[in-house]
């Protein structure tokens, strides 16, 4: 077992850090109070080869393995979470599976133009009536003699308003209730309409978008993947997609712990530093074991998927824990900076606003545990509700 990350990965790990540094960290507050999506930074992530960092180099990406495409979330995160989430979804969510699933021809026409970030792209799965219960989608694809005409509407889609690439789920067989009937579909700007931008507790820096779907024809080389297997598609997306949201929180989690270990060292009370005080030493003590911790689960998980091993149930855990973490932790970090960090003056009530979503996005901690449970006891567990005795 080795723990050291490869010259390789340090590297990217390093440049990502620069770049968050530089580019990110003076400007994240102003972001997050403007609410404003900061487009002219991905030209630049796109420059060294970030924006399609796991991505082979023969269809535009840097060729780097998913480890350090994980590395690079956790700086970017670290930096601003919103600019985080933006990149996991353009990459784990949108490229990633045209990649794994697509033909050759589909690989060939869509992913380059997003692993050289030319395009951002977004995941469009949820609906008004389907969030955990993804499965019980409606939107629909009606065949025509062309391919399909899609009709519906998609709620919290991360990247929305600004994508030139979605992976958009819909049903292709009315027929059929739940998970079975679904397919997957490469789209354009032009196939959605934006209806709405949401407005959020934090990742402001982030866009999140209702999309209505008015009719729009799609070919058949719009189809990714089988008919009716698109769920499937969703799943194993999301299996990997959730490693990126827990190296975000991992990311976000690290951010307010360095700022909380900074304040301690520095602030003063009863005539010594806080940092003196066991009170203090304790909560940094815990949070610096919790972050690694969630590292460890982080890093595995992201090792097995790079090394084709399962990773349905790593990726859950991973995601459970780091994101749980990141909730405490970044609570904790506004209590050693007191009344300091419940102000704007310092990112930590930002931190915390941030690692919320970590707990709610691509699954709940429930549905992780759902998965989890599903591992360790099979499927035969009871999932109905017993019936009411008479
Ligand atoms: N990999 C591949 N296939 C899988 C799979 C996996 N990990 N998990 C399930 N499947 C397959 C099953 O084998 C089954 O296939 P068959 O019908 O061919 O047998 C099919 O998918 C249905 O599986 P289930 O019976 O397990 O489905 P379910 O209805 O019980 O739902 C669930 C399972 C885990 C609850 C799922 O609905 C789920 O993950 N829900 C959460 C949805 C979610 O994470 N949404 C995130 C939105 S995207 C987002 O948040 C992006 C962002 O902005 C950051």
């Amino acid at each position: 077992m080795d723990f050291e990350l490869t010259a390789d990965q340090r590297e990217i790990q390093a440049l990502a850090r620069d770049f968050a540094e530089a580019e990110i960290i003076p400007n994240a507050a102003d972001w997050d109070r403007e609410h404003r999506f900061p487009e002219e930074l991905f030209p630049k992530l796109a420059h060294l080869g970030l924006m399609g960092a796991c991505v082979p180099e023969e269809y535009g990406g840097a060729g780097a393995d998913f480890l350090s495409y994980i590395l690079v979330l956790e700086e970017l995160s670290r930096a601003d979470a919103g600019v985080g989430v933006t990149v996991a979804v353009h990459t784990s969510a949108t490229t990633l599976p045209i990649l794994v699933f697509g033909t050759e021809d589909q690989k060939a026409r869509f992913v380059p133009p997003l692993a050289r970030g030319e395009q951002i792209g977004a995941f469009a799965l949820t609906e008004s009536g389907s969030g955990s219960d993804a499965g019980a989608l409606r939107t629909r694809a009606e065949p025509d003699d062309h391919g399909w005409v899609i009709s519906g509407s998609k709620q919290w889609i991360t990247n929305g308003s600004v994508a030139g690439t979605f992976v958009l789920f819909a049903r292709t067989d009315a027929a059929t209730s739940g998970a079975r009937g679904v397919s997957c579909f490469v789209l354009d700007p032009e196939h959605v309409r934006i209806t709405r931008e949401e407005e959020k507790l934090g990742l402001n820096s982030s866009t999140t978008s209702d999309l209505a779907l008015e009719g729009a024809h799609v070919g058949r080389d719009r189809l990714l993947h089988e008919e009716g297997r698109g769920f499937r598609v969703a799943m194993a997306t999301l299996d990997g997609g959730r490693i990126g949201i827990a190296a975000q929180a991992l990311g976000i989690a690290q951010a307010a712990y360095d700022v909380a270990r900074e304040y301690a060292l520095q602030r003063e009370q009863f005539g010594r530093r806080i940092a003196d005080f066991q009170a203090i030493q304790w909560k940094l003590a815990d949070m610096a074991t919790e972050i690694d911790a969630a590292r460890l689960l982080v890093y595995r998980a992201a090792w097995r998927k790079q090394q084709g091993l399962p990773h349905t149930t790593e990726g859950a855990k991973a995601k459970l824990f780091a994101s749980e973490m990141a909730r405490r932790q970044t609570a904790e970090a506004i209590q050693v900076l007191g009344g300091y960090g419940y102000t704007k003056e310092f990112p930590v009530e930002r931190f915390y606003r941030d690692a919320k979503i970590t707990e709610i996005y691509e699954g709940t901690s429930e549905i992780q545990r759902l998965v989890i449970a599903r591992s360790i006891l099979g499927r035969q567990i009871r999932e109905e509700p017993a019936p009411v005795p008479r």
